[in-house]
Order: structure tokens, then C-alpha cells, then sequence
């Protein structure tokens, strides 16, 4: 079968809401640029097709027209939900297209967010719709689509539904990539009445039915996708279990021969301390000290008292739940009470965690610093100057940020659990092995005590130095991601021509 002869090279469409560096909110976004780039590094065709929105640059990317009024319709064929889209497209300068975009007034171009509005559903509906619409005029067919995520949901559902028998889409075939299983579409799936339930076997909606907005997008790209993967191989066990599977674990414990996890990688060339143009002071695995210059230039910068010996404790991260600072709330008095150290904040998000923060600032000025709105720079003055980078995540199903930190040599405090288990090896002063520090239970105790360790082994510069020197050893570049994504291509192409288990 020419799928699996060994030099095969594969067109790729990865679908999503977001991809760098047209569009970036968060991990996501990063994902969809660097592992379409490492797969167009073996030799393969991948693309990437997002929405056209209006604060893309321009005037720093040049847009190319790839077809003309789009029409699409909402549902079956009549003519009542009629959407006017146009396809333009990237290329790079080798002139090969790296990316397309569907272009509509109403739906994207008006709209400054990416996320969070009222007629979500809509939008990523038609975002799915146009793409395989798009896909059925285009020359270019890849063999394996991939959707990403709750907004991408509906593609395995029509091209297993409304064009199962269509000749140029039957063939392709569909893998479903989760990068967060705790958002499933526009309401919260805890709450939702009986009468609400969307079991995922009704037909979708016309867009204009209010019925639309209920629909669990997740499900159903779980339920028809030919493959299922997520970010790293913990999270791909721990969502088929009540703690983990945010209500869906039954489902995908049905499907989890199709459910894999594969390890996100960061990319390396721009993830270089040695090269990095946004910090002052570059160094590599061979002069780590060099760092101590960037540690002073972030203490001055926020107004932090300027002590190389004091350990700086940093963290880069979207303030929700998810991340797990709750468990600072009960802590970080005593923390700062008893212990020397300093703490910079940087991310956006809930409110209740912003002020709280906020609060620890006004009470321990030039200890606890912070900002907190997007930055594009910042975070790399943070890997490349902080001591440490704390992530004590609730669930994560990859999580990037302990990745970067351990490159720039800044040591990571996680818990154990979804790709932060698969990436950090916890400390053992014994062996002196290991890459930063890890707790098991999310618990405040827990936290605390591993706050305790770090702080305690960076008194001992000579084992904390070897930390450093192990995590930036580390390789989490995609190179071998990649490659175990081809694999996982093949796997879903040959499981796209058996019928749904
Ligand atoms: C989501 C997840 C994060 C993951 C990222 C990229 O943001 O929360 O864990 O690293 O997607 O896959």
C-alpha cells in the first residue's frame, strides 16, 4: 500500500483558531507554527488554515487571493444560510504556501479577539464548513487533516456525515488533536440540563438554529474523527479517567485505541539563549553564569532589590484555574514570611488571581513583581534572568513553558502531571540527577514543601548549577516529535478506510 512505502511524503492541513505568526493567544498558536515547520523539515507538504483576522499584519505578510466568493451554506443544500467567504493564502519565500486563511466580513474581519464571542459557535462552524468547501475546489488535497480543539470539532463530523460520499473529500482523512480538554464549545459542560445535553449524534444545525450554540464540538470531534491524539502521553492516560476527562473519559476510554499522545517539542532555533535577540546577556550550557547579568537587568526592571544570591522565583502563564496558583493563595504569606526569595508574575487572565497578586506586590514591594498583560518579549527576559519557573499546573496537557525554562537554564517547579510529568525529572540530591523540581498531590502542603527544596538546593550553587546544566542538556526540540507525528499521520490514513469502532 503506497501509504506506508517509507519515503511517502504527506500533505498536511492542520486546521485551527490560531497559528503563529499570523495570530498567537497561547500555546496553541505556538504549536501550529513550529510543528507544521518541523514536518516541512522531513520533506512533507503541511499547511495550516486559520480565520483571516483583521490585526493580522498586512503589511508584513502578503496575502495572495487562492479563490473568490466561497459559498457556503449552513446545512443541507438550500439557499436560506447562505456565507460569502474568500481563501487567501500565504507563501514563504521559497514560494511554497505555508498557510490559508478564510476571509469573512461579518465573522472575523470585525471582530478584534480571537475568542469569547457570543456567536462562537457560528463562527468556528463556518470556519469548519469553509475549509472542507474550500478543500473540495482546491487542486491541493491533503491525505490527513488535522483539527485542533473544540473549534475545530465539527470537520470530523461533516466529513463523516454531510460529505461522507463526496469524491473529493472521502478520501481524506481526519485526526483529532486536543490541546485542552476543558473547553468542549460555548456553555460549561458541568453544567448542562438534560434537555441541553448534546449527545452527538443529532445532525448539526443550520447556523442560525439556536440549538447550534449547544452543541458539544468535542464530543463530536472525538466521536468521529478516524484518530484521536493529544499533547503528551500522560494526558493521553489521565483523560480517560473521571479526575481527568472533564466528563468525556467514558467516551474516550471507548475510543483509546485511537487516542495517542505525543509530546509537543519547542523550536529551538528561536528558543536559543545563545542567540536570543531579546535578552542583553546571551549565554549557553558553557557559561551559565553569565546569566546572573540578566537576573540584575529584570530586578531593576521591576523594581526588585538587586541581590544575585536572593533566588528569583518566576512565572509566565495564563492566570486561570487550570494553572494551579491557587494553591499560592494559602501560601505565599508564609512562604514570603519565612523564607528570602522573590517572585516575578507575568500573564493575563482571571481576575481573582491578577488582584491577588496584585496584593502581594502592594504588601512586599521590591520582593513580588508583576505585569500583567500580554507581552511578546517579556517572557524570554524572565527564562533567560529568573532562577526558577514555576508551573503547578492543575491538569496541563503539555504545557511549553517548563520546555523554554529548562533551556534558558531556568529550573522548573511543576506538578506531576500531563507533559510537565513527561518533561521534568524531579531532583535527586542523592544521584544528582534530574531536571528541576516535582510534586505529585495538588495540595498546598505539597507546594509548599517543594518551594521549600528548590530554595534550600539553590544555597548549594555547585548542585543547583548542575540542575541548570542537565535541564539545558535536555532536548525537546521536535525533531522526534515529528517524526512520531508522521507515524500517527499513517496510522490515522489506515485507520480512515475501517469503519468507526
Ligand atoms: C494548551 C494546553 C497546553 C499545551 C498547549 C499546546 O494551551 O493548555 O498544556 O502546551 O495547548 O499544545
Amino acid at each position: 500500500m503506497e501509504y506506508f512505502s517509507k519515503n511517502k511524503k504527506l500533505n498536511i492541513l492542520f486546521v485551527a483558531p490560531e497559528a503563529r505568526p499570523f495570530m498567537k493567544v497561547g500555546g496553541l498558536g505556538e504549536v501550529m507554527y513550529s510543528l507544521p515547520k518541523a514536518l516541512r523539515d522531513l520533506g512533507h507538504d503541511a499547511r495550516v488554515m486559520i480565520p483571516k483576522y483583521a490585526s493580522m499584519d498586512v503589511e508584513k505578510f502578503i496575502f495572495k487571493s487562492e479563490l473568490r466568493e466561497l459559498k457556503i451554506v449552513s446545512a443541507t443544500a438550500d439557499q436560506t444560510g447562505l456565507f460569502i467567504c474568500n481563501v487567501l493564502r500565504y507563501d514563504n519565500e521559497k514560494g511554497a504556501t505555508e498557510a490559508y486563511f478564510l476571509e469573512n466580513e461579518e465573522y472575523y474581519e470585525k471582530r478584534a479577539n480571537t475568542y469569547g464571542y457570543s456567536d462562537d459557535a457560528v463562527r468556528w462552524a463556518l470556519l469548519s464548513r469553509g475549509v472542507l468547501e474550500f478543500l473540495k475546489q482546491s487542486v491541493w488535497k491533503p491525505d490527513v487533516i488535522v483539527a485542533s480543539d473544540w473549534q475545530t470539532g465539527l470537520i470530523p463530523n461533516y466529513l463523516h456525515t454531510v460529505y461522507k460520499d463526496d469524491p473529493a473529500l472521502s478520501k481524506i482523512a481526519v485526526l483529532f488533536s486536543i490541546h485542552n480538554l476543558s473547553y468542549q464549545g460555548m456553555f460549561d459542560h458541568h453544567f448542562v440540563s438534560d434537555m441541553d445535553f448534546d449527545s452527538g449524534q443529532e445532525e448539526i444545525p443550520e447556523f442560525d438554529n439556536p440549538r447550534l450554540l449547544k452543541l458539544n464540538f468535542m464530543r463530536r470531534g472525538i466521536m468521529r474523527a478516524d484518530a484521536i491524539n493529544t499533547v503528551s502521553p500522560t494526558y493521553a492516560r489521565e483523560i480517560i479517567m473521571p479526575e481527568y476527562g472533564e466528563l468525556l473519559n467514558d467516551l474516550l476510554s471507548e475510543r483509546r485505541s485511537r487516542l495517542f499522545g505525543i509530546l509537543n517539542g519547542i523550536n529551538y532555533e528561536d528558543y536559543d539563549p545563545g542567540k536570543d535577540p531579546n535578552i542583553k546577556i546571551n549565554y549557553n550550557v558553557k557559561n551559565i553564569s553569565r546569566r546572573k547579568g540578566n537576573k540584575a537587568i529584570l530586578q531593576n526592571k521591576f523594581n526588585l532589590e538587586e541581590k544575585e544570591d536572593v533566588p528569583l522565583l518566576g512565572i509566565i502563564s495564563r492566570l486561570t484555574d487550570q494553572k494551579g496558583f491557587g494553591l499560592f493563595f494559602d501560601t505565599a504569606r508564609s512562604l514570603l514570611n519565612n523564607f528570602n526569595f522573590q517572585l516575578m508574575v507575568l500573564g493575563s487572565g482571571d481576575a481573582n488571581f491578577m488582584s491577588f497578586f496584585q496584593d502581594l506586590i502592594n504588601e512586599y514591594p521590591k520582593r513580588v513583581a508583576g505585569h500583567f498583560t500580554y507581552d511578546e518579549t517579556l517572557p524570554r527576559l524572565i527564562l533567560a534572568g529568573a532562577d526558577s519557573i514555576l508551573i503547578p499546573s492543575k491538569f496541563e496537557p503539555c504545557g511549553l513553558t517548563q520546555m523554554e525554562a529548562m533551556r534558558y537554564g531556568a529550573v522548573p517547579i511543576v506538578r506531576k502531571t500531563g507533559g510537565l510529568a513527561d518533561s521534568v525529572v524531579d531532583y535527586d540530591p542523592r544521584e544528582q540527577i534530574g531536571t528541576g523540581f516535582v510534586f505529585e498531590q495538588f495540595d498546598h502542603h505539597a507546594f509548599y514543601g517543594t518551594i521549600i527544596r528548590a530554595l534550600e538546593t539553590y544555597q548549594y550553587p555547585k548542585f543547583w548549577e548542575g540542575i541548570q546544566k542537565r535541564a539545558m542538556k535536555a532536548d525537546f526540540s521536535w525533531t522526534n516529535s515529528a517524526k512520531e507525528y508522521v507515524e500517527l499521520f499513517k496510522k490515522t490514513i489506515s485507520l480512515h478506510n475501517q469503519p468507526i469502532a
